[in-house]
């Protein structure tokens, strides 16, 4: 039975296996020397659309976030981010133990910051008693399945820009939300001012690999330093940077993307009016987030995996997988629907 719990739940897709394979011979340079991972990294900088940006490919998603953060952060200054972000709440208190810096954490009602919420946040800059904020993180798609519109990301990195700060983007599922937009990657990132960019893939059908993209390269400076010192430098580098070719080639990307976000918009319509279920956010990529009675969560849990968002609230995240089926929708909507009643 599929899972509706996370993305990260999915298998690995055959193409990316078949990519893996096929940088499967002979001996190559490690640690990043090679051709696979120069091929990748140029694909990348087509994608992002920024010939001369950094690219840099680590293992997981917590690594790029707090590897691309330590590149511009010392202990005195702050990360402005919502407080719904993964680096806030989902990465063990990793950024605070790596970075040693302050998270300034912005209550929002969807998951996204605005320029409105955070425009007072800097306040007695260079006063040695305040922590600085000197980055704002934002999380494409956010944690609660919203989306950053291109002009939405460009207003947040002109108000950071305007404040001697950086524009970090957790894009762990940026090809949810460019593949919903309808627009490119790159109109998400370089061309809306992102700095520093987390280049998911493992939830969009990679087995396990992201990529740090750097749009000043000034900044790439100290990353190998950085990285190495994290412990995310692979040395049999090709095989992430091969996950990364399979990714790009062809819009798998897209293709993935587009069918996780069809699936959630599928089981939407499917329990959207069911009086039981309480729709909490809008679907604009592939996660669907719902209040259920805790005794119909409890009875659905012995059929279905998802996860409980809120325990006090009731909310739980419905995730769609580049993998999840017409079927696996029906079957559970079947069961969402005669539980909660
Ligand atoms: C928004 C976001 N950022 C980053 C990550 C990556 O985390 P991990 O370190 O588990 O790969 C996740 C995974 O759940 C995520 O949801």
């Amino acid at each position: 039975m599929k899972a509706f719990a996370s993305d990260n739940y999915a298998p690995v897709h055959p193409e990316v296996i078949e990519q893996i394979i096929k940088v499967n011979s002979e001996h190559a340079k490690a640690y990043g020397a090679d051709e696979v991972t120069e091929k990748a990294i140029n694909l990348i900088r087509q994608t992002v659309g920024d010939p001369n940006c950094s690219v840099n490919f680590v293992f997981n998603g917590t690594g790029a976030n707090v590897t691309g953060l330590q590149t511009i952060m010392d202990s005195w200054n702050a990360v402005i981010c919502a407080s719904t972000a993964h680096i806030n709440v989902d990465e063990g208190g990793a950024p605070e133990r790596l970075l040693g810096v302050k998270l300034i954490d912005i209550q929002t009602p969807n998951g996204k910051l605005t320029p409105d919420l955070i425009s007072n946040i800097w306040i007695r800059t260079g006063d040695q008693h305040t922590s600085q904020p000197n980055v704002v993180s934002i999380t494409q798609s956010t944690e609660m399945g919203t989306v950053y519109t291109p002009a939405e990301v460009k207003a947040l990195a002109d108000i950071a820009h305007k404040n001697n700060s950086y524009l970090h983007m957790d894009g762990a599922r940026i090809s949810n939300a460019a593949a919903s937009l309808g627009v490119s990657i790159a109109e998400l990132t370089s061309k809306a001012g992102v700095d520093i960019f987390s280049f998911g893939g493992t939830k969009n059908g990679l087995m396990g690999a992201e990529a740090v993209v750097f749009f000043k390269p000034e900044l790439n400076k100290k990353y190998p330093w950085i990285r190495k010192s994290a412990m995310q430098l692979a040395s049999k580098h090709r095989y992430l940077a091969a996950q990364f070719i399979a990714l790009l080639t062809d819009d798998l990307w897209k293709k993935n993307a587009d069918k996780a976000n069809a699936m959630a918009q599928l089981l939407r319509s499917k329990i959207e009016n069911n009086p039981k279920i309480k729709l909490t956010q809008e679907t604009q990529s592939n996660a669907i987030f719902a209040i259920l009675e805790p005794n119909h969560t409890l009875e659905l849990q012995k059929k279905h995996n998802f996860y409980v968002w809120n325990d006090h609230t009731g909310e739980v995240r419905l995730m769609c997988s580049w993998d999840t089926t017409i079927e696996d929708v029906e079957n559970f909507a079947k069961d969402i629907n005669s539980i909660c009643k």
